[in-house]
C-alpha cells in the first residue's frame, strides 16, 4: 500500500488504571499503522516511560497472541510528574526528540487530560477511553466496562449463593470511583435488591429501611451493590447488622475487576478504536478522542470530550430496583 498520509511514525501507550481490552488496542493501533507503512514506537508505563525513555519498537509480530489478553503488554501507571507543567513540558521536548508525528493514548479521563497538555504543547494526539468506570461522559463506552460488569456478575452470582443458604444480607463494594454506571450494571446483572450510586443520595437509613421491607414482603436474603464512591462496604454492613440483627457479611470485589480476558464487546471495541485512532492521525485530524455515540465510532476535540457532563439516567437504577422487588 502507497504511504500517502504522510505520517511517517506514531507512539502508542497505555496510562492509568488498566482495562481489559487495552491489549487489543495496542494490536490494532499496531497492525493498522504497519498495514500503512507507519513505524510505532511502544511507551511502556504510559507517562512514566514517556518520562524516562523506556520505548521499544514494535511491528505487527509484537502485537501477537494479545488481543485476548488482560492487563496491558506495554504496562500502564499513574503519573505525578505528568500533572506538573515541568513535567509535561519534558514529556513534549521527548515526543519531539523521538519525532513522533502523532501519540495514541489509551486510558481514563486523567491520561486523556495528559494528552490535553501535551496537544498544547504542540504534540498532535488521539485518546482512546479505556476504563472499567466509564466515567468519560463524552464517549457512549469506555473500553474494559462490559469485562469488568461480567467478571463482577460473576463473583456477585457465587456471593449470592452463599447469601442465599445463609439467609444473609451481603453487601457488595464494586469500583468505579466517582462513577456508578459499574455498580448499577453489576446490580441489575447479580438481580441485587439494591444499589447505592454516588449520582444518588440514599442514606443509610433509607437502605436498611427497604432491607425491613424486603424481609417484610417474604425475601429470605438481600444483595445490596455498592459503588466505591458512596459507600464503604465494610462500615455499611456492620450499621445493617446493628440496626435490623440480620446478619450481614461485606465483600470487596477490588481489583479482580480489573483483570481477566477481555470479553468480545471489549475486543471488538478496543479494535474499531485502535483503528478508528490511526485512521484519524493517516486523516492529520489530531487532538481528538475517539468515541462511541448513539451506536457509532466517531470523534471530539479533546478539550470538548472533557467537558462533556455526566448526565445520569436514572431509569435504569428504578427498573433494577423494581425487578427485585
Ligand atoms: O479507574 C479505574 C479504577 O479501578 C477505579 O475504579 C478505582 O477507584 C481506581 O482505578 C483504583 O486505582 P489504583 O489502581 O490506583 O488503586
Amino acid at each position: 500500500m502507497e504511504a500517502t498520509h504522510g505520517i511517517n511514525r506514531i507512539g502508542v501507550m497505555t496510562s492509568g488504571g488498566d482495562a481489559p481490552g487495552m491489549n487489543a488496542i495496542i494490536r490494532a493501533v499496531v497492525r493498522t499503522a504497519c498495514a500503512n507503512k507507519i513505524e510505532v514506537k511502544g511507551i511502556k508505563r504510559g507517562y512514566e516511560g514517556l518520562l524516562s525513555g523506556d520505548i521499544i519498537d514494535m511491528n505487527a509480530r509484537s502485537v501477537s497472541e494479545i488481543i485476548q489478553r488482560g492487563g496491558t503488554m506495554l504496562l500502564t501507571a499513574r503519573s505525578t510528574d505528568m500533572m506538573t507543567p515541568e513535567g509535561q513540558e519534558k514529556a513534549a521536548n521527548i515526543c519531539r526528540f523521538l519525532g513522533l508525528d502523532a501519540l495514541v493514548v489509551a486510558g481514563g479521563d486523567g491520561s486523556t487530560r495528559g494528552a490535553l497538555a501535551l496537544s498544547r504543547l504542540g504534540v498532535n494526539t488521539v485518546c482512546i477511553p479505556a476504563t472499567i468506570d466509564l466515567d468519560l461522559p463524552c464517549s457512549d463506552y469506555t473500553i474494559g466496562f462490559d469485562s469488568a460488569v461480567n467478571t463482577a456478575m460473576e463473583a456477585i452470582t457465587k456471593i449470592r449463593d452463599t447469601s442465599s443458604s445463609h439467609e444473609r444480607c451481603s453487601v457488595v463494594e464494586v469500583m468505579g470511583r466517582d462513577s456508578g454506571y459499574l455498580a448499577l450494571w453489576c446490580a441489575m446483572t447479580g438481580g441485587a435488591e439494591d444499589v447505592l450510586l454516588p449520582e444518588l443520595s440514599t442514606s443509610e437509613d433509607e437502605v436498611i429501611r427497604r432491607i425491613i421491607e424486603n424481609r417484610a414482603r417474604g425475601k429470605r436474603h438481600n444483595l445490596v451493590v455498592v459503588a466505591e464512591g458512596m459507600f464503604r462496604a465494610v462500615a455499611l454492613a456492620k450499621k445493617i447488622q446493628d440496626m435490623t440483627g440480620i446478619e450481614t457479611r461485606p465483600s470487596i470485589l477490588g481489583y479482580l475487576q480489573r483483570g481477566g480476558a477481555p470479553s468480545a464487546l471489549d475486543r471488538v471495541h478496543a479494535s474499531m478504536m485502535g483503528y478508528e485512532a490511526v485512521k484519524l492521525i493517516m486523516e492529520k485530524q489530531f487532538n481528538k478522542v475517539v468515541i462511541f455515540k448513539d451506536g457509532a465510532y466517531s470523534h471530539m476535540d479533546i478539550e470538548e470530550g472533557l467537558k462533556a457532563e455526566h448526565k445520569f439516567n436514572d431509569t435504569m437504577y428504578h427498573i433494577a430496583r423494581m425487578l427485585a422487588i
